[in-house]
């Protein structure tokens, strides 16, 4: 069994603050986005992003997704004192079986063409099949997760992900992540755990967290 450390604090004070993020966010999110994942090839391979030119574009493609797909959520942690988006993650929360049957399929960039087009629907197509298959029933995937270089080991990632397995754990859910090399790290902080290499050619790994199993006690003795 994996096992779990203790996992960094939150609660009501500090200098971020999480919150819902909406599609007027997207341009701001994107930008650090953009920041966070320096490498060429999954800037473009998840971003359609050879240069920061290509940023509008992926702006609506997210607002695209996140109004046809009743899955998305976008979180962001923001610095209190100057409002400043300093992380951002994306979650898609399938709450039963049937959500995680008739999941809406993830394709890349539409402006991606020729061989950047058929190399990313090759590792979309990859990615998603173990997503799948591992995932027979409800689940809540962190997609997305990225904090801006600048703000990095102060928090913001810990924030998010207590707010994601705070979510999971209330709806007895199991966490999935495609996890980069250094998110790994992040996550094991939160019970998740390497259950396969991951597919379509990336570095990192699968990752899992299993569902809550704590029973909730009440009621009045008679
Ligand atoms: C992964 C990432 C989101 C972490 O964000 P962050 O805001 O720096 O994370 P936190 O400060 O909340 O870290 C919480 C804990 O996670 C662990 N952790 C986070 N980053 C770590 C790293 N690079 N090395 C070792 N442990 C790390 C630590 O235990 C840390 O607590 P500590 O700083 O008190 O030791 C950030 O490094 C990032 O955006 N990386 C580039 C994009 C990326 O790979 N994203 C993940 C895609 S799956």
């Amino acid at each position: 069994m994996p096992t779990q450390q203790s996992e960094p604090s939150s609660g009501t004070t500090g200098p971020f603050a999480l919150s819902r993020a909406s599609v007027d966010d997207f341009d701001e999110i994107t930008h650090v986005q953009y920041r966070s994942f320096e490498s060429p090839y999954i800037r473009e391979l998840f971003m359609g992003c050879r240069t920061e030119a290509d940023i509008p574009r992926l702006v609506r493609h997210f607002a695209a997704t996140a109004a046809a797909d009743p899955s998305d959520i976008w979180v962001k942690v923001f610095e209190v004192a100057t409002g400043r988006i300093v992380a951002a993650s994306n979650w898609k929360v399938h709450p039963n079986a049937a959500a995680a049957r008739t999941a809406l399929r993830e394709k890349p960039a539409s402006w991606l063409q020729g061989e950047a087009r058929a190399r990313a629907e090759k590792a979309y197509e990859a990615i998603e099949e173990a997503r799948r298959q591992a995932n027979p029933e409800g689940y809540v995937h962190l997609h997305i997760c990225f904090t801006d270089p600048e703000y990095r080991r102060r928090g913001a990632g810990a924030l998010m992900m207590q707010w994601g397995c705070d979510l999971a754990d209330q709806l007895f859910l199991p966490g999935w992540i495609e996890a980069s090399p250094e998110g790994n790290h992040l996550y094991r902080r939160y019970g998740f755990y390497d259950l396969e290499r991951a597919a379509g050619g990336l570095s990192g790994t699968n990752m899992r967290r299993d569902a809550a199993r704590s029973l909730t006690y009440g009621g009045k003795e008679s």
